[in-house]
């Protein structure tokens, strides 16, 4: 797959442009790059056009100094769209970090938005100690590098059934996270530690929304995603077995089914407009 680039809002920007059909917007996950989508694009790009960028700072993306926030990255995709010509309504797609752009895409651009998909998330903020360790993660990248995040956040990122059965995985996502860019990953833990919390917003998601996540997801647990699907009016939940964080690297597959069911979804709204 060929990674273009473009450059945005004074940053260049690396994505994917590929398929044909309703845009989707898929959006990675803390400290990754677009490469953990790639299972679920190979498989989906008949049905859709896919857009995977590199978010700022990481992949092959600019980094920039300081701090960017949800709301940045999200007006940075706004304009990625519009650099792509992009003005029909997008599936807007996030992991994790994904997940926090994505609900700040649907708040400050929200008729671009055909359809949410929140994978392995959460709506709430940083607790005041989660925040702190933010910030202590993103001197210490600066100092150090990357690789301790690999060894403190592996463990959590997949199920049990994954280290076993796939073990590629976990040493994809170790190189991922061994060579992100430290200016990137400080930037980003402390836009991360930054955002709102979305809790008291979400009955006011109108568009069809999925979430998402898997059973052994110990970073944004079934229960609590549960609980917040719950509140959104047009949200359908879906667990995905065999699967942690990284449910779309995990089982791309069962991943893929519940996105294309969705995607019908989105389609028949769209007819309805
Ligand atoms: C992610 O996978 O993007 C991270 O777990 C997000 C976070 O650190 O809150």
């Amino acid at each position: 797959m060929k990674i273009n680039k473009l450059t945005i809002r004074g940053c260049q920007y690396a994505y994917l442009d590929q398929g044909h059909g309703i845009p989707w917007l898929f959006l990675h996950g803390f400290p990754l790059d677009h490469r953990m989508w790639l299972p679920v694009v190979e498989r989906m790009s008949s049905a859709v056009r896919a857009v995977v960028p590199d978010l700022r700072g990481f992949g092959q993306s600019e980094a920039t100094a300081g701090v960017v926030t949800m709301a940045e990255f999200a007006d940075d995709l706004a304009a990625l769209l519009d650099a792509l010509k992009i003005q029909q309504p997008a599936v807007v797609c996030g992991l994790s970090m994904g997940g926090y752009i994505a609900f700040e895409f649907y708040f400050r651009h929200k008729r671009r938005v055909a359809g949410l998909v929140l994978c392995d998330t959460r709506a709430a903020a940083d607790s005041p100690e989660m925040a702190q360790l933010r910030q202590a993660t993103a001197q210490r990248v600066l100092q150090e590098g990357p690789a301790f995040l690999a060894d403190s956040m592996l463990p959590r990122l997949l199920a049990p059934v994954t280290f076993q059965q796939q073990p590629a995985i976990a040493e994809q996502l170790r190189q991922q996270i061994q060579s992100a860019n430290p200016a990137g990953v400080a930037a980003a833990a402390l836009g991360m530690a930054q955002r709102r919390d979305m809790q008291p917003l979400l009955s006011e998601i109108t568009c069809p929304t999925l979430v998402l996540v898997g059973t052994e997801d110990v970073i944004s647990p079934p229960a609590e995603m549960q609980a917040f699907a719950q509140a959104i009016p047009k949200a359908k939940f879906v667990t995905i077995p065999d699967a942690g964080h990284m449910a779309p690297l995990e089982n791309p597959g069962l991943v893929t089914t519940a996105f294309l069911e969705f995607l019908d979804l989105v389609a028949s709204g769209l007819e309805d407009r």
